[in-house]
């Protein structure tokens, strides 16, 4: 068939097939030029992206995006100022999923390391991210609380363990749509120590680009290869007709993990054209299957602690970048020690063995 249609092309254009070789030739370019746009796909979004904001500079050089209601979106019940990110110009922007009755845990994040706005020369943000909560009582001290505190984002869904994958969704529609200028958006748990400082530190040596030329990281503790609950009595059950896969694609833990910018509009991107099976699929699967569908690899990090509590030792969680399984008070005390004294030497901790329990961790 190939020889047949060569053998006429031939004919037609002529002995030396000089248009044949043209043709391939245009091939050639059409295909590059195609594979190019695939790759710039990102570049060619933020610049529209940016396009539509720029359009709209107020008179005092305010950016004002004029597609997003001057108060709040209709999907958000709460949420900070629109331009909150406009005006801070977040480097990290740190969501931490917390259910509406935790404020004990959202006060200790705050009077901790949530309080952090800047961290090794970068501005951070750290703001929460709640559903609807079936007690009004509790509906309205959220209202005061974010009165006051001006740090909660409230998504029009019931907050329930069974919709923990509604609460990511709004997460990563929020990010994407109102904090664009963060280079790197991280979800961290409300139960998690969280270190800034490790993770801009661990970004800056393992990461080393120049500025805006981000790569692609989903980052956290990695789990591979974990298979579907077939098991219908289970809190994790997934029908075969939900997930029909062995396995699940890689994902990273979801007590906390790390989004770059460009990793976060692909697969924000992802998330909202899957369609959602009932009972939801665990919040971090779901992130994990949006990665896999925008091509995008998980990395894996051991300084993230993943599900397991770390047993505490000063220098150990001076170097995690997350801690799971924290609990408000425990969360001031440790953060207290761990910043009030002297940084760990490596010397120190090995003379010392305060690693001892890290390392174990760390080798994982
Ligand atoms: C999840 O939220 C939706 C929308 O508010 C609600 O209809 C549904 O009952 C919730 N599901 C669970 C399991 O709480
Ligand atoms: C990494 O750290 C170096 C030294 O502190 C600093 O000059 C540089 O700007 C940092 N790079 C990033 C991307 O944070």
């Amino acid at each position: 068939m190939v020889g047949y249609s060569f053998r006429i092309c031939k004919s037609c254009f002529g002995k030396r097939g000089g248009h044949l070789k043209f043709i391939h030739y245009l091939f050639i370019i059409v295909f590059c030029i195609s594979l190019l746009a695939l790759l710039f796909i990102d570049v060619i979004e933020l610049w529209v992206t940016s396009l539509g904001m720029s359009r709209a500079i107020g008179p005092h050089g305010v950016v004002l995006p004029h597609s997003i209601p001057p108060t709040r979106s209709e999907e958000y019940l709460l949420m900070p100022s629109i331009h909150v990110c406009q005006r801070a110009e977040p480097y990290l922007i740190i969501l931490v999923a917390t259910a509406p009755h935790n404020r004990k845990a959202r006060q200790a994040i705050r009077d901790t390391w949530g309080g952090e706005v800047q961290v090794r020369g970068h501005r951070v943000m750290t703001l929460f991210i709640v559903g609807q909560p079936y007690d009004p009582v509790i509906g309205k001290e959220l209202i005061e609380e974010s009165k006051e505190r001006g740090d909660l984002i409230q998504g029009r869904f019931i907050d329930s363990y069974g919709n923990l994958t509604l609460k990511t969704l709004s997460m990563l529609g929020w990010a994407r749509r109102f904090c664009p200028q963060a280079h790197y958006l991280a979800k961290v748990d409300d139960d998690v120590l969280f270190n800034p400082s490790a993770l801009l530190q661990y970004l800056n040596l393992s990461f080393k680009t120049a500025e805006n030329e981000l790569t692609e990281l989903y980052l956290g503790r990695v789990h591979m290869q974990v298979a579907p609950d077939r098991n219908p009595a289970s809190k994790h059950f997934m029908s075969e007709t939900a997930y029909a896969g062995m396995v699940f694609p890689d994902y990273c833990s979801g007590t906390a993990y790390v989004l770059s910018r460009p990793a976060l509009l692909k697969l924000s991107l992802a998330a909202v054209s899957i369609r959602l099976p009932r009972p939801l699929p665990p919040e971090d699967v779901f992130v994990g299957i949006c990665a896999h569908t925008a091509g995008i690899t998980p990395t894996h990090s051991p300084l993230f602690s993943g599900g397991p509590a770390v047993p505490y030792s000063r220098c150990c969680y001076q170097t995690m970048v997350s801690v799971h399984h924290t609990k408000p008070g425990e969360m001031v005390h440790y953060w207290k020690e761990v910043h009030s004294t002297a940084p760990c030497s490596w010397l120190g901790m090995i003379l010392f063995g305060e690693t001892m329990h890290c390392n174990i961790i760390l080798l994982l």
